[in-house]
């Protein structure tokens, strides 16, 4: 049985991805719910979210990073064999993580040359272009896992072409910015043209014994997030650009072409206004806990207790709704 994989994507940085991949995936375990999370930036922004430096030196020591995803798809790009058993990092009971890895820039280029190859029927090029997925499938069966979410660098190169063929489900995290606005143009028809290149592809594969993924990437929706909200609403400098998403939205990436006059708050494809949580995200990154697990000897206290408790409640809700949308549980 395939697991189903959720992406978070954007084509823009610093919208805040990585930062929901890690609380997601802590929520998800903390209700649970048994979680792979697979660092696919090769900026390994996600394992040092999650691991010390003592653990990523052991983890990342001198080539061959065996520990990584890298690691695990190496033997199929040096075509000595095809992928081997991934390493899962236990975090929690619930909780792996699949590591992240510079080398893994170095895969970029097979991944776009075996592209039009699969084209030609080639079988070598099915099985790098499913490299990923095919990992991703490993992993979350020795984890035993329910779901699987994947963070990604912040382009439209192949490896994220690849990622998100691996993925089922795409959700889309934004900023209150003309860059999002302009980023969502972008990426819509990017998400359609290669859903529809893969499924041109699958017609061809040469090994009926190959199982491949279906390249679904349908987007569940999007989380926007806003700066210093005081009021209870988004600082009145952001409000443009927040109103212009859901109909940017519906159109670049739903492919719809009516005008629902839409705000983002009541909007059904948006997951959340997600909060700014100043202080609070830095003491958490320090201690390497989600936000929701301070407790008063990380430095949460008086104030930031209840705001510890506010982000348990803002991601608990995000993290339901994610589930909901996708119809996992
Ligand atoms: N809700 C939030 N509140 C406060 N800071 C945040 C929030 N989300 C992300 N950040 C911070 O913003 C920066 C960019 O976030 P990140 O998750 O790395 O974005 P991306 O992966 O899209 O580049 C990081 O320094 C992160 O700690
Ligand atoms: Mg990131």
């Amino acid at each position: 049985m395939n697991i189903p994989v959720i992406a978070f994507f954007n084509n823009k940085g610093g919208v805040g991805k990585t930062s929901l991949v890690y609380h997601v995936a802590w929520m998800m375990s903390d209700l649970g719910i048994r979680v792979v999370a697979a660092d696919l930036d090769p900026q390994g922004n996600l394992s040092s979210a999650f691991l010390d430096d003592d653990r990523l030196e052991e983890l990342w020591p001198e080539p061959p990073q065996l520990a990584t995803i890298y690691g695990a798809v190496r033997p199929l790009q040096r075509g000595v064999g095809d992928l081997s058993e991934p390493h899962m990092e236990q975090l929690d009971d619930n909780l792996a993580l699949i590591l992240g890895d510079m080398g893994l820039s170095r895969f970029e280029d097979d991944l776009s040359q075996v592209w039009p190859k699969c084209l030609d029927r080639d079988e070598r090029s099915f099985r790098v272009i499913s490299a990923f997925w095919r990992v991703l499938q490993k992993g979350a069966s020795q984890h035993r896992a329910q779901v699987i979410l994947v963070d990604l660098g912040p382009n439209l190169g192949a490896i994220n072409r690849s990622a998100l063929i691996a993925s089922d489900y795409v959700v889309i995290p934004l900023g209150p910015d003309l860059y999002s606005l302009q980023g969502l143009r972008n990426l819509g028809p990017a998400l359609r043209e290669w859903r529809q290149g893969w499924q041109d592809r699958l017609e061809k594969n040469p090994d009926p014994a190959l199982v491949l993924p279906t390249g679904r990437m349908q987007p569940l929706g999007y989380i926007v997030m806003t700066h210093s909200i005081r009021t209870g609403q988004p600082v009145k400098a952001y409000e443009k650009w927040i109103s212009r998403i859901p109909v940017t939205y519906r159109h670049a990436v739903l492919n719809l072409e009516d005008e629902a006059a839409l705000t983002a708050d009541v909007d059904p494809n948006c997951f959340a206004l997600l909060k700014h949580y100043r202080s609070l995200m830095p003491m958490a990154q320090e201690v390497r806990k989600p936000i929701f697990h301070l407790k008063p000897a990380d430095g949460a206290i008086g104030s930031h207790f209840g705001g510890v408790q506010d982000a348990g409640q803002d991601f608990r809700k995000l993290t339901h709704k994610i589930l909901d949308q996708a119809g996992i549980f």
